[in-house]
């Protein structure tokens, strides 16, 4: 832009050329502006644990990723400790499922195994999160116990939770994140858990988390037997405002910490929801977000780890102070 001059009533005075260059201008000048500057500690890694198995089993939708054996979740938490990433959110692959998913409330299944493991390992350096929620566990693949007629039946699925909540807390989980979607759930999970003297345990809720296509390749990954949609308790794609009545119910029934979820698609959402709350705000970067970045960067159709970067800086800087993502360990490394 050029010099020029502005007049404001009879004062007549001249600018200077703007230049918005100035500050791009080398490495070090661009470093000390950045706004945006994620750190290891922001990052939290999903990790999915199968049941009896003795190796790492690849999941085919997301290259990289596996569902672990106890040895090579013990090698992927001592990387996660090393890293210096903020903490893991486990899910469970069971063997066996049932119309209730009562193995989410077996005290030897393979959540909880995993969550007594994971403490026991890096319980002092990580916080320990385990999602909450029936869908791997059910038969029908279905967040919550059905009804006569075949639909997600609210209330009866809250008792559920109740008990995962408690058993999760007896495992060692610092942070439960319910997900299911149920109304009334955060209320729930903590009414269980102080009942049971775990005042400690937080809640971070996933308050607005849509029904999405992007959780593709987490189907696969949980070896979910879901046949149909999740569109009668999770989100509409096309609602902003909701999220915010959502999120609101979340934080009166005493969620510690709220999510979005996914993050890429839903920016706005996380946008609108740290304006909104005054609780910490994480954003879920998932399974879909890392397959499409993945797929591109083997076709050599994107720099991995510039687009990788970007996205999670994107998310940061529209509001999210924590991020889930498959990637957190690898971009902690970048990041320090
Ligand atoms: C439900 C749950 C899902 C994800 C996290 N928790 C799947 C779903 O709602 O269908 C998806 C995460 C991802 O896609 O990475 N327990």
């Amino acid at each position: 832009m050029t010099a020029g001059h502005v007049t404001v009533g009879r004062v007549t005075a001249a600018f200077p050329a703007v230049r918005g260059r100035r500050l791009r201008t080398g490495r070090a000048l661009r470093r000390l502006v950045a706004q945006t500057r994620p750190a290891p500690a922001d990052l939290v890694l999903p990790l999915f644990v199968k049941e009896g198995a003795v190796e790492p089993v690849p999941v085919p939708s997301m290259p990289g990723i596996v569902q672990h054996c106890p040895d090579s979740l013990r090698r992927a938490l001592d990387g996660a400790a090393r890293a210096g990433i903020g903490g893991v959110m486990l899910f469970g692959v069971p063997t066996r499922r049932d119309a209730t998913g009562s193995g989410a409330c077996d005290p030897r299944g393979v959540l909880t195994t995993a969550v007594r493991d994971t403490v026991e390992q890096v319980g002092g350096d990580l916080v320990v999160m385990a999602d909450l929620c029936l869908d791997e566990f059910t038969d029908h693949g279905h967040c919550g116990v059905l009804d006569g007629h075949g639909a997600v039946d609210n209330d009866a699925t809250l008792e559920h939770y109740r008990r995962m909540a408690t058993v999760l807390a007896d495992a060692g989980a610092h942070v439960v994140a319910p997900s299911g979607m149920m109304d009334g759930q955060v209320a729930a999970v903590r009414g269980a858990l102080d009942a049971h003297g775990r005042q400690d345990v937080a809640i971070l809720a996933y308050a607005a988390k849509y029904a999405s296509a992007f959780y593709g390749p987490f189907r696969d990954a949980v070896e979910s037997t879901l046949d149909g949609d999740r569109m009668s308790y999770q989100m509409d794609p096309a609602n902003r405002t909701e999220a915010l009545r959502e999120v609101d119910l979340d934080v009166a029934e005493g969620a510690d910490m709220v999510m979005v979820k996914p993050a890429l698609s839903y920016l706005d959402i996380v946008s609108d929801v740290a304006a909104r709350v005054d609780v910490p705000v994480a954003a879920y970067q998932v399974s879909g977000e890392y397959s499409m970045i993945e797929a591109a960067a083997q076709r050599g159709w994107v720099d991995r780890e510039r687009a990788v970067l970007e996205s999670l800086i994107s998310i940061r800087r529209a509001g999210a102070g924590t991020v889930l993502t498959y990637w957190a360990i690898e971009a902690a490394q970048w990041l320090t």
